[in-house]
């Protein structure tokens, strides 16, 4: 490995742009294009761009320069970081790295749909109906739609008291017809995400020179052609004029932090083992502002090209923009396949954009694989080989419950629990530990030694009052809501939220038990130094 030389023979990134390259190719990824568009135009236009770069320099770049601190100080992935922090503390780096691996089961889904729908544009297959096809042919939810049915009536027969019908109670829990197509796309791309990360840092670093530049040429295409789409206009005000009045709604400051956590893949340890292959003098400060700013810049322009189209397919139908805009699966795979029909060469159009979503999302995907697959190194001194096709093998299985009919609504739930419950419980309790009990001013002067330009003392307020006041806010908002309002449209069951609940407890609980296994000797004679390595 190139880490030769350093006296821990831990391996190193190829050079500094081939991390930063990898940081920021786990960043941007699906949020960037269908997640912050739509929150943007959501919570007031121009005026959430304001909150949404409060966030980004009051929680983002700081948690960033945090992570890299963490895992730069203690040369560990999260396990292994923590346990330097405080030897009882493993299990919480376990926790961390668990999230992202649950992550990881079904963002290897989402490419999926993606890779059978870079395949359909050969042939337009979702014909004059993306909607329909999206819902029969590729995920199968019929049947869900059915249960969803099913379960309202199942419970307006209890409200009345009166007997409800087995079918309707075994309805919910059926699982809908097997797709195979997914089943192949899920392979192609486990094993793409597999030889992404290969032999780590190594081939990684030179994965993603094609898998973050190719995304951003395209995004640029996108760029131009949405807005100079007729109609693009009106798109573009929508998501850009700013409602300022907005700013003095607290759901606004919310729902900009939550999009900084999980646009920036914090909280998920992958940046703490990412910052862990780092050679010793590594400008972190600088490196985080590059890559908090890189993000935030490419959901700018995600937004650009969404709301083009967006404007233009207001403009074809003839609806007002608030009647067309989406935003998640429904805009990806209903929305611009519509759009697409109605472009000039759009066949062209439909593989580069599905293409483009490919890659933006497999150094996310392989991120959090890696992140996992280090851990396992770091603790039982596995080989790349071994770790990585134990936890793909694992990864792979348990996403194949999501490719049946019933998948795209689990994921759901999965996604919305990791991200806003594994997330926020992760990033607090970083916060708590470094900031109180390491001392964020300790891990503040550490990353300055390293760094050209410094943090000052602003720093360490990000870190002990406002992400973790932020993050209570968050948790509390997300709770209260959960308790007064159904979930979603169908409105959330309680086996869905105790469901949702038995991940989040899961995961912690594994991050416990993986925390008492026997590691190997060099791992576990790691004393409690905390930051061992001078700058
Ligand atoms: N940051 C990624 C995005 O914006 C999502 C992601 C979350 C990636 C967690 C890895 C881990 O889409």
């Amino acid at each position: 490995m190139s880490g030769a030389g350093e006296p821990t023979g831990r391996e190193h990134w190829a050079s500094r742009r081939a991390f930063i390259l990898a940081a920021i190719g786990s960043a941007i990824g699906l949020g960037n294009i269908w997640r912050f568009p739509y929150i943007c135009y959501e919570y007031g236009g121009g005026a959430f761009l304001l909150a949404f770069v409060v966030a980004l320099f009051t929680a983002g770049i700081p948690l960033l320069i945090l992570e890299f601190g963490i895992g730069h100080s203690t040369e560990g992935t999260a396990p292994k970081a923590m346990r330097k922090i405080h030897p009882k503390l493993e299990w919480f780096g376990w926790a961390a790295t668990g999230v992202g691996f649950v992550i990881c089961t079904y963002y290897a889904v989402i490419m999926s749909y993606c890779a059978n729908y870079a395949w359909h544009s050969l042939t337009l297959a979702w014909g004059s109906d993306p909607s329909a096809f999206f819902y029969n042919d590729v995920i199968g939810l019929t049947t869900v739609r059915a249960d969803s049915v099913a379960t309202a009536a199942a419970d307006s027969l209890r409200a009345i008291g009166a007997q409800v019908p087995a079918e309707l109670v075994a309805k919910p829990w059926s699982l809908g017809p097997f797709m195979p197509w997914l089943f192949v796309g899920l392979a192609i791309s486990w094993v793409w995400i597999v030889l992404s990360i290969w032999k780590g840092t190594k081939t990684v670093g030179k994965v993603v020179y094609v898998t973050v530049l190719v995304p951003w040429a395209i995004l640029i295409i996108f760029v131009v052609r949405g807005v100079t789409l007729p109609g693009a206009g009106e798109g573009l005000h929508f998501y850009l004029h700013p409602v300022f009045g907005e700013l003095l709604k607290p759901g606004v400051w919310l729902a900009a932090y939550t999009q900084v956590f999980f646009s920036l893949s914090v909280g998920f340890g992958i940046m703490i083992a990412y910052s862990s292959f780092l050679p010793r003098k590594s400008d972190i400060v600088k490196n985080a502002f590059l890559i908090g700013i890189g993000d935030a810049l490419t959901a700018f322009l995600g937004g650009l090209a969404v709301f083009g189209a967006l404007g233009y397919k207001a403009h074809l139908s003839g609806l007002p923009v608030e009647d067309v805009v989406q935003s998640g699966p429904g805009l990806t795979f209903i929305t611009y396949p519509d759009i697409i029909n109605n472009l000039p060469m759009p066949h062209l159009f439909g593989i580069l954009f599905f293409l483009m979503l490919l890659t933006l999302a497999i150094d996310s995907a392989f991120s959090l694989v890696e992140a996992v697959a280090a851990a396992a190194r770091d603790k039982w001194g596995w080989s790349h080989r071994r770790a990585n096709l134990t936890v793909a093998s694992i990864a792979l299985l348990l996403g194949v419950p999501l490719i049946f009919g019933v998948g795209l609504h689990w994921l759901d739930i999965v996604d919305r629990f990791m991200n806003q419950v594994g997330l926020s419980l992760v990033v607090f309790g970083e916060c708590l530990l470094i900031g109180y009990y390491f001392k964020s001013e300790r891990m503040r002067n550490y990353v300055n030694n390293l760094s050209d330009f410094s943090v000052g003392k602003w720093w360490n307020v990000c870190i002990m009052v406002i992400t973790p006041v932020a993050i209570l806010c968050l948790l509390g908002a997300e709770i209260v809501a959960r308790f007064k309002e159904p979930y979603g449209d169908a409105g959330l069951r309680s086996q869905e939220f105790v469901f949702g609940w038995l991940i989040v407890i899961l995961v912690f609980v594994g991050g416990l038990l993986l925390a008492r296994t026997r590691g190997r000797k060099e791992s576990q004679s790691v004393g409690s130094a905390g930051v061992d390595r001078g700058a």
